[in-house]
């Protein structure tokens, strides 16, 4: 399968797949192309020795689509890509584009929640547990079929740099895992956790609850 990968920032997700997506994987980065010139996904792309395309105009469509299908593309992700992508693109690649956002849509998604303004509100909100969603790209931001989520510990005296951080980790392993079980069923596929999500943290439990041995999850009721 090949991929293209579009990214507006430093690349740390694009840099997951490069390192997992290289011969004999069934998927390989073909191209990387960015809304800035600026970007650090750019040079991991030409230090990976990969196309480094910048766009002209991000809002015309007849430009991405040109691109992508010069470089044959039958993947495209969104790894910190900050620019609607064009309908005219979104259709022609109708569920074959995804994006992966740091919190868990349906919630903290849509316009202008990107960056340090989701692990924000997830904080502002209480909420104990965020993680990434990937998801399906549709005309509207952050609301596509969600194809993986990845439950991530919020924990007591979190920032949004710690929560940020912790979130971002396990993005560098849910992207490639998706990528990969696309590459191997020809399209996109839902992924479920297998296996155990949690484990108990190390520290009391916040509302007076009691530090449970690694494995077991109890509800808020008990
Ligand atoms: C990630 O947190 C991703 O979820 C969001 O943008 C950030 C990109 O980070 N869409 P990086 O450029 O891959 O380091």
């Amino acid at each position: 399968m090949r991929v293209a990968v579009l990214a507006s920032g430093g690349g740390t997700n694009l840099q997951a797949l490069l390192d997992t997506c290289r011969e004999p994987a069934p998927a390989q980065v073909v191209v990387v192309v960015s809304n800035s010139p600026t970007a650090g996904a750019l040079e991991r792309a030409r230090q990976a020795k990969i196309a480094a395309v910048v766009l002209r105009d991000h809002q015309d469509g007849a430009e991405l689509a040109g691109v992508l299908r010069e470089y044959r593309a039958d993947l495209v992700v969104l790894a910190g890509y900050l620019k609607l992508v064009p309908g005219e693109v979104v259709a022609a690649f109708r569920d074959r584009i995804i994006n992966i956002h740091p919190a868990l849509l349906p919630s903290f998604g849509g316009k202008g929640m990107y960056g340090h303004r989701v692990h924000e509100a997830v904080l502002a909100s209480g909420a104990t547990v965020s993680g990434p969603t990937v998801h399906v790209v549709t005309a509207a931001y952050d609301r596509g079929p969600i194809v993986a989520q990845w439950p991530v510990p919020v924990r007591p005296g979190d920032t949004p740099d710690t929560l940020a951080a912790r979130v971002l980790a396990v993005e560098h392993q849910l992207l490639p895992a998706v990528v990969l079980a696309a590459a191997r069923a020809g399209g996109v596929v839902r992924l479920l956790a297998a296996g155990p999500a949690f484990t108990a943290a190390p520290e009391p439990a916040p509302v007076g609850g009691s530090v449970e041995p690694a494995g077991t999850i109890r509800s808020q009721e008990e």
